[in-house]
């Protein structure tokens, strides 16, 4: 069945109280819940539930006779209610067989509760919807020497020891939430705490707890959260509403974090942390995600959706939220490392970009795709089978750069009024998009009193990129140059069967641009008709189909640096020469655009590669341009290793018609070869000059420094470079740190293999197996080695270490073969569809969310090659003609083939 946006109607009734009592025990779970309900509209109340037991029902205290009820088999309907009643739901469960990981579930011997988006349902009878608020109780009881903890969302408000052994605690959340914030965990736990003082001076209690024996990893994320809240006080002025927040890491995670007021639950990949196990990018990870969680108090819980189709509305929010975050605090670690003034400045800046550029590269690698197949969605989605298929890319990080943009036209006070706008109106409120975009015009309007949003509004309704096709005039006598912006967004997804019926209308584009000169100077913008000052970069407003703009007292043909900062989800034609590309390399002072010239100059090689062409392209124009920006000592490493890097197989893949995914690995080895071969000297000195001596820090100029070195090292062993092995084993063996222990691991499998490489592999085996998120690097690290083909991943399977069971696990192994070893995965056999849809099925069994997932992995099939489209169709139809076949993962076959 579909589910659609226009659809929406309000439920009948208020339910203002809940009150929960469990009794938990893992095998089986009682739990009584009364509801206080209010009528607001004639209907029948009905309930959800989702393999539950119903044990009784009772109105008022009186108990109904099973034909004053229908039960059905996923409703319960209870007729004829009248304006208020107090129902008593009594109903049964059994966590320790849920391994969905949805609703109320045991991992390691502790209870957890996963709720969003439908989760509830599996825990009781209830109207498992955004837009029903309610006051909530909860009461646990269970034995207390294996469940000495017993949490759930607000305060404790008491405790006591009961008989046999069992104790029980009640927690009182003061705030009204929809039922998918709800949370429990009950189990033995270890934990560390810190008491702060909020901004208008109340005393909170911060706490994260984990399996025991971990809460030395905790360190981290405890900061991690303390930088949260004061963040949040002093860039968005607002302030924790609770005197308690807690934390909880579980080993069995489908997601990476869940938001549940006050009771935080986390994948533990994204808590747990020391410098022997985790890298730099799992540290920034769980900062990035700490925050996340603990921004959705504002944006997600204190004001939350109407209904899923609105899951935009505080994901989108929340990202954009938690990428300002980060790239504060990376900017803000700058400030100890002795820098002053201008080149403190300099460097803040870059590190922003730096943050930018990782954030540009996953949508593009991500969402594009995600954005151009039949999984194409707005970001506010006007229909769906399974709203858990809809936590997306699109949603999520294209969502982000929609407010985003939002933030650019109003400017970062701007911003702030509107935000400030929006919490006056909708505190404590489920709305939409719209009412967002209504807050936030309010202040565009006030700002351009004859401009609005109506055509940035389109960013929440239509699917696809948009391209922005640019040219440029440039008039010699009159020293003008004209740039004219064209958008055009094709059909995507969907859309494609609908043919010529569908037409997309223009939406708005902040587009920022800067101009040139042909030494590469950066030129005084100045618009005509403008009276602004002139500018380095100026913000164009495309909000047409095309449009044009002049600019004045340019002194000859500039080079344009376009779409800087990546200001707008799209992608950009221009007829850029390599020349051109080249000089903004080594010149741009917008350091995002900069970059992007560097890619696309790669890019054009790469895929000239790939192509066969006749004549192939002359690297060594790649290799000076490489060159340039490794003799640039002004520029900060984390930069340098996102310039020097090569485009990702998945962005080139994109631009390949049909996808050849052997000839594109191949194209990209004799690339990176060749630009290892030829500049190993700089790659040597690059190690050499960004070694991190003394205690480990995460810090922003460290993890760049370490960045920059180990992509010299693989650079240097990918071209082949003898001594450079040993300095890989040497990094291997004395690393003290993980960052730079896995890249000299990842170096030797992947450039270097042979006994050493073995040698590594086992000793890091052995260090593993006592930490679950090491062995899981373990796995990952064989999963995405140029070695590895579906032959191998099965021996994988089958070592002791290896479960489908946890989600952690089954993504390391499964998941980062089929979706991130494209060269073996897409092998003209077939043999990787094969297993992909043997695991698919496999997932499907237990876990259908997961499951959905891994599917996703074959939706672009029709792109492919003819051999390897076949091949991908006939998986896909092996898994579509499954019986019993879950509705996640239907939606996405079914999807897939609907448009081939
Ligand atoms: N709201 C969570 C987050 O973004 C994601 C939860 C998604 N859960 C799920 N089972 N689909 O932070
Ligand atoms: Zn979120």
């Amino acid at each position: 069945v579909t589910i659609r946006r226009q659809d929406y109607q309000p439920y009948p009734f208020a339910v203002d109280t809940v009150a929960l009592a469990f009794d938990l025990q893992p095998a089986l779970t009682t739990v009584t819940a009364e509801l206080e309900v209010v009528r607001q509209h004639p209907g029948d109340l009905v309930l959800d539930g989702e393999d539950l037991e119903l044990v009784s029902v009772a109105v008022d205290g009186q108990p109904l006779a099973s034909h004053a009820y229908q039960l059905a088999p996923t409703t319960l309907t209870i007729p004829g209610l009248g304006e208020r009643a107090r129902l008593t739901l009594v109903s049964r469960c059994r966590p320790a067989e849920n391994a969905t990981l949805m609703g109320l579930y045991v991992s390691n011997g502790v209870f957890f509760t996963q709720c969003e988006a439908e989760g509830f349902r599996r825990i009781t009878w209830f109207p498992d919807r955004p837009d029903v608020m309610s006051r909530y109780t909860v009461t646990l009881r269970a034995p207390k020497a294996d469940f000495p903890q017993l949490l759930s969302n607000g305060n404790l408000i008491a405790q006591r020891e009961l008989a046999d052994g069992r104790h029980e605690a009640v927690w009182e959340d003061p705030f009204r939430k929809p039922c998918y914030l709800f949370a429990l965990v009950a189990g033995k736990l270890a934990w560390t705490e810190k008491r702060v003082r909020t901004r208008s001076g109340r005393d909170v209690l911060l706490q994260v707890y984990t399996d025991p024996g971990n809460e030395g990893k905790t360190e981290w994320a405890l900061a991690s959260l303390e930088r949260s809240l004061r963040w949040d006080e002093t860039r968005f002025d607002l302030e924790l509403d609770l005197d308690r927040f807690m934390i909880v890491a579980a080993r069995d995670f489908n997601m990476g974090a869940m938001e549940n007021k006050g009771l935080n639950i986390f994948n533990a990949a994204y808590v747990l942390a020391d410098p022997d196990s985790a890298t730099d990018a799992n540290y920034s990870a769980i900062e990035a995600v700490i925050g996340h969680e603990y921004f959705h108090n504002w944006t997600g819980n204190r004001v939350t959706c109407r209904d899923w189709f609105q899951l935009s509305l505080k994901e989108g929010l929340t990202v954009f939220r938690d990428q300002e975050f980060t790239a504060d605090m990376m900017a803000a670690a700058l400030a100890d490392t002795g820098l002053t003034g201008d080149a403190l400045a300099k460097a803040q800046a870059s590190a922003r970009t730096v943050k930018r550029i990782d954030d540009v590269i996953a949508l593009r690698a991500a969402q594009f795709p995600e954005d151009a197949g039949p999984m194409a969605h707005p970001i506010r989605p006007e229909s769906y089978q399974e709203i858990g298929n809809f936590y997306t890319a699109t949603v999520y990080e294209k969502g982000a750069e929609v407010i985003r943009m939002q933030h650019t036209l109003l400017g970062e006070a701007g911003f702030q009024r509107g935000m400030a706008e929006y919490f006056r109106r909708h505190d404590g409120q489920a709305v939409t998009c719209d009412d967002f975009v209504d807050a936030m015009e309010s202040v565009y309007r006030a700002q351009h009193p004859e401009r609005d949003l109506t055509a940035f509004r389109r960013w929440y309704r239509q699917a696809g990129t948009p391209r922005v096709r640019v040219t440029l005039a440039y008039d010699a006598q009159a020293r003008t140059c004209t740039v004219t912006l064209a958008q055009h967004c094709a059909p995507v997804g969907v859309e494609r069967l609908a043919g010529d019926s569908l037409h997309k209308a223009p939406v708005h584009i902040p587009f920022k641009i800067g101009l040139l000169d042909a030494q590469g100077h950066p030129l005084p913008l100045r618009l005509s008709g403008s009276d602004a000052a002139a500018s380095d970069t100026v913000v164009l407003e495309l909000t047409e189909a095309s449009q044009h703009w002049v600019f004045t007292d340019v002194p000859g043909h500039p080079v344009p640096s376009l779409l800087r900062d990546f200001s707008a989800p799209v992608i950009v034609e221009y007829d850029y020469t390599d020349r051109d590309l080249a000089l903004l390399l080594a010149h741009d002072t917008n350091a995002y655009a900069r970059r992007e010239a560097g890619q696309e100059l790669a890019a054009r090689h790469i895929l000239a590669h790939a192509s066969g062409a006749t004549t192939p392209p002359d690297d060594a124009q790649l290799v000076q341009a490489w060159r340039a920006v490794l003799d640039d000592p002004q520029v900060d490493p984390g930069w340098r290793a996102r310039a020097l890097n090569l485009p990702a197989e998945k962005v080139l893949a994109e631009r390949m018609s049909p996808i050849d995914p052997g000839a594109l690995a191949q194209a990209r080895d004799l690339v990176r070869a060749r630009l290892g071969r030829d500049l190993a000297g700089q790659w040597r000195a690059a190690i050499d000059d960004n070694q991190t001596p003394g205690a480990y820090s995460p810090d922003p100029l460290s993890a760049g420094r370490r960045d920059l070195k180990n992509l010299a090292l693989s650079y240097l062993l990918a071209g082949g470079d003898a001594p450079a092995r040993e300095l890989a084993e040497l990094q291997y063996r004395d690393a003290g740190n993980m960052t730079d222990r896995l890249a000299a691991l990842a170096a030797l499998v992947n450039h270097a293999p042979g006994a050493a490489a073995d040698a590594a592999l086992a000793d890091f085996y052995q260090r593993s197996r006592r930490d679950p998120l090491m062995l899981d690097k373990w796995f990952a690290l064989q999963a995405t080695a140029r070695t590895t083909d579906a032959g191998q991943v099965r021996k994988l399977l089958a070592h002791s270490d290896f479960t489908l069971r946890n989600p952690n696990r089954a993504r390391a192994l499964v998941f980062q073969f089929c979706l991130n070893n494209p060269r073996h995965f897409h092998a003209a056999d077939g043999a990787g569809y094969r297993f992909w849809a043997e695991q698919v099925l496999a997932l499907d069994a237990f876990n259908p969310e997961i499951a959905a997932r891994l599917a996703r992995g074959l939706e672009q099939w029709t792109r492919y090659a003819p051999v390897l489209r076949d091949a991908m169709h006939a998986a896909l139809e092996r898994v579509r003609s499954q019986a019993g076949l879950s509705r996640n993962v239907t939606e996405i076959v079914s999807k897939a083939l609907e448009i081939s």
